[in-house]
């Protein structure tokens, strides 16, 4: 049987909307997250890594003496290139590497997507150095994720358009129960000092949270039809959500860090 694809498409013309503002969105907690672990001279992979700004904020702090290496189906480089940056185009399953040598990998918002997630947990600690880090973020619902709306219609559309999409993304092999469930699956594979955290904010209509929505609804805008969501609807949804009277939350980001032990380190 054929993998499922991931369900969104950075050659799409709504990815040049949607990659960036992840970034835009997240690079702040990660970098947070981030500036506790690697170290000058590290090396570090960074998986599915979107825009690529993630990947580079690591090469300015491993420096010259260090190393990343950023992998994507369809990379989207922004910024000025490092010469300690290697970006791969390809398939992070055909990435080959060496055993014990990185001090740090990294996936923000791409093992939710993968269905052999466990598989590739396993393969990213292998090729871990004792002592490296394992760093994992992915998004989960949240029951207050409407936090204020313009109207009960609004609402309703917002919470189809919610389920409409898990729908989709649950069909090509997404599963938004693992950023819930990673903690766990650090620690059963031997990781050690395993921590979530936990990080949303609110962003007003037109904003934020509320764009990425838009671009969503946009990219996959043809599945939605198709899942019985008439264009109107979805109209209607793009003016809620540049309606400044609504206020969204973030999915909830769960980061999970676990490092590989050291020997003797239980
Ligand atoms: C939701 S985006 C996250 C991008 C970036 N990590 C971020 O958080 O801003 C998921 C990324 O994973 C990439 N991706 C999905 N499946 C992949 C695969 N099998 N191999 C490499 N990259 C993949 C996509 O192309 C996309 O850029």
């Amino acid at each position: 049987m054929p993998k499922p694809a991931y369900m969104f498409d950075n050659t799409t013309a709504q990815a040049q909307v949607q990659v960036p503002l992840l970034a835009e969105l997240l690079d702040g907690h990660t970098s947070g997250v981030l500036g506790d672990l690697a170290e000058p001279g590290d090396s570090w992979l960074d998986l599915g890594a979107g825009a690529c700004t993630v990947s580079t904020w690591l090469a300015d702090r491993v420096g010259s003496d260090g190393m990343v290496t950023a992998v994507d189906l369809n990379p989207m480089p922004a910024g000025p290139v490092r010469n300690n940056l290697t970006i791969h185009a390809g398939d992070l399953h055909e990435l080959h590497v060496p055993p014990n040598c990185l001090q740090g990998v990294h996936a923000r918002l791409v093992f939710m997507h993968l269905p052999d997630r466990l598989d590739l947990l396993q393969q990213c600690i292998e090729a871990l150095a004792p002592g490296g880090w394992l760093v994992l973020s992915d998004w989960a619902v949240w029951d207050r994720m409407i936090v204020d709306s313009p109207s009960g219609d609004a609402t309703v559309l917002l919470g189809r358009f919610q389920s409409h999409l898990l729908q989709l993304g649950e069909a090509a092999g997404m599963d938004i129960g693992w950023a819930g469930d990673a903690n766990r699956a650090f620690r059963h594979a031997g990781l050690v000092e395993v921590q979530t955290t936990t990080f949303a904010r609110t962003w007003q209509g037109g904003t934020g949270i509320c764009r990425l929505h838009d671009s969503n609804s946009r990219q996959k805008e043809a599945e939605l039809i198709a899942s019985g969501f008439s264009l109107d609807e979805l109209e209607a949804l793009r003016e809620v959500l540049a309606d400044p009277r609504l206020v969204l939350s973030d999915y909830l980001l769960h980061t999970t860090v676990g490092r590989k032990p050291l020997p003797g380190q239980a």
